[in-house]
């Protein structure tokens, strides 16, 4: 590792650190992390696949248990070690006294949100195509066979898959490349107002649909036989997934937090945007499937061709399809970016400063990983790298990142921060960088890290092997 400089992990800043410009724009900058494709089309997609209401649930627990007090953990250890995850964990274990080899939980972050990004921008990619799509009025009348095809025949041409993850990585690469004030704040600044503000006009517009009272029902209706080991696997992994834990991207955004914020009440506020966003999601989505008698469960598809075609059927549907598809892009951009960030910021410290030159080596390293998940869909759709095994049978490269990150290496990563922040760190040097007055929240918050968090992503892992 190169040791450039050691700044110690007091709270200040180290030299030049640029720091964000107000609470708000953290805020808004990490909800932008965290509400994405995960909220807009994940969460919908398997709501519907295991079954609404009963996993709902589980996964609002997961996000107030598990995702809450490691979303803490990692923002704190971010802003006390003040650098890329990796350094920061390489400076914060030798503050704490603890085993250098904690910098590989800061490694394995970083290593998280590369390999995400790899296939989520193949994603990302797909919802540029789709603002073509909908704005050029290409759903307009479609019956299920041509939406169907419109969507088979992009994953089958690998140049246009390829096109468009090259498209979406230039503008990813574009903002990081600018630094933190004037590439990220900026850009984030202008895309997450618009997000909201999309979302409630796609509410809005489900509303009034006369599917909207099934989907409220869908939604919050339990239906606990549905509730299997796998779907409480599931929602663990989606919520680290939605929350941007243990990818880094956390641990960067926090590395810039002022000083004075609080990082217990900015955390949770977080929380409640990104799991309102998520509910909102469902609330514009599943209305227009009930509404037009589609499949709920219709998975990874649901919202590339389950909707598209109630857009094509449904009254104003070439506007509202082409907001729905810019909401998308929007919400994808802000979480790649994050997801950019920490190697960008390991690459800047290793390299003196040269962001430009950072954000270019390790945007093209992601895009070329990338070109290996966009072919996966079509030349590469044969290859099943772990296929031998019961548990991938049938996934291609890129199921298999996405179930390898999302499932393993965020719960693994996140207990691991549980742990260092509940264990590792002492009870004085906890409340310190939280700036918490021992007392009720305190001791509860430190109880959590240390017994609830960790256990229950073990029961979660131990049950799935068995
Ligand atoms: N939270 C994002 C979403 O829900 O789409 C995904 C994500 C962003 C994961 C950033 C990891 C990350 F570092």
């Amino acid at each position: 590792m190169n040791e450039i400089s050691q700044p110690t992990a007091q709270q200040g800043g180290r030299h030049g650190n640029p720091l964000w410009s107000s609470r708000l724009a953290f805020i808004l900058a990490a909800t932008g992390s965290a509400v994405g494709l995960g909220n807009i089309w994940k969460f919908p997609y398997i709501t519907g696949e295991y079954g609404g209401g009963a996993f709902v649930l589980v996964y609002l627990l997961c996000i107030a248990l598990i995702g809450v007090p490691i979303l803490i953990a990692e923002v704190m250890l971010g802003r006390r070690g003040r650098r890329s995850p990796l350094h920061t964990m390489a400076t914060l274990a030798r503050e704490d006294g603890c085993s250098a080899h904690w910098l590989l939980l800061g490694g394995m972050g970083m290593l998280a949100g590369w390999l995400i990004l790899s296939f989520y921008s193949v994603i990302g990619g797909w919802s540029l195509a789709y603002v073509g799509n909908a704005v050029s009025g290409q759903f307009a009348g479609a019956d299920a066979n041509q939406i169907g095809t419109l969507f088979g025949d992009m994953l089958a041409r690998p140049a246009t898959l390829l096109g468009w993850h090259s498209l979406f990585m230039l503008v990813v690469i574009a903002i990081v490349c600018r630094g933190l004030k004037s590439g990220m704040e900026k850009a984030i600044n202008l895309l997450m107002p618009l997000l909201f503000l999309l979302l409630l006009v796609m509410v809005g517009y489900a509303m009034s649909t006369p599917g909207f009272e099934q989907a409220t029902s869908f939604l919050f209706n339990p239906d606990f036989s549905k509730l299997t080991t796998e779907a409480v696997l599931t929602a663990l992994g989606h919520a680290f997934f939605t929350l941007s834990l243990a990818s880094g991207a956390m641990m960067a955004y926090g590395s810039f937090l002022p000083k004075e914020y609080s990082v217990t009440g900015t955390a949770v506020t977080i929380a409640i945007v990104d799991t309102v966003v998520a509910l909102l999601a469902g609330l514009a989505i599943f209305p227009l499937v009930f509404s037009n008698g589609l499949e709920v469960a219709a998975g990874p598809g649901l919202i590339f061709q389950t909707l598209p075609l109630a857009f094509g059927q449904m009254p104003f549907g070439i506007l509202f399809g082409s907001l729905f598809f810019a909401l998308l892009l929007i919400a994808a951009i802000t979480s790649a970016i994050s997801m950019l960030e920490p190697a960008v910021e390991w690459l800047e410290e290793r390299q003196q400063g040269n962001r430009l030159r950072a954000a270019l080596i390790a945007g093209i390293a992601v895009w070329t990983l990338g070109i290996v998940n966009a072919l996966s869909f079509n030349l590469l759709g044969d290859v099943h790298p772990l296929g031998f095994l019961t548990a991938f049978e049938g996934k291609t490269i890129f199921d298999l990142l996405d179930y390898l990150t999302a499932n393993i290496m965020l719960p693994l990563g996140g207990l691991l921060m549980a742990v260092y922040a509940g264990w590792a760190m002492s009870a004085q040097a906890l409340a310190q960088a939280l700036s918490l007055q021992p007392g009720m929240l305190f001791n509860t918050l430190r109880f959590v890290l240390r017994f609830i968090s960790p256990v229950l992503v073990l029961v979660v892992f131990i049950n799935q092997l068995v």
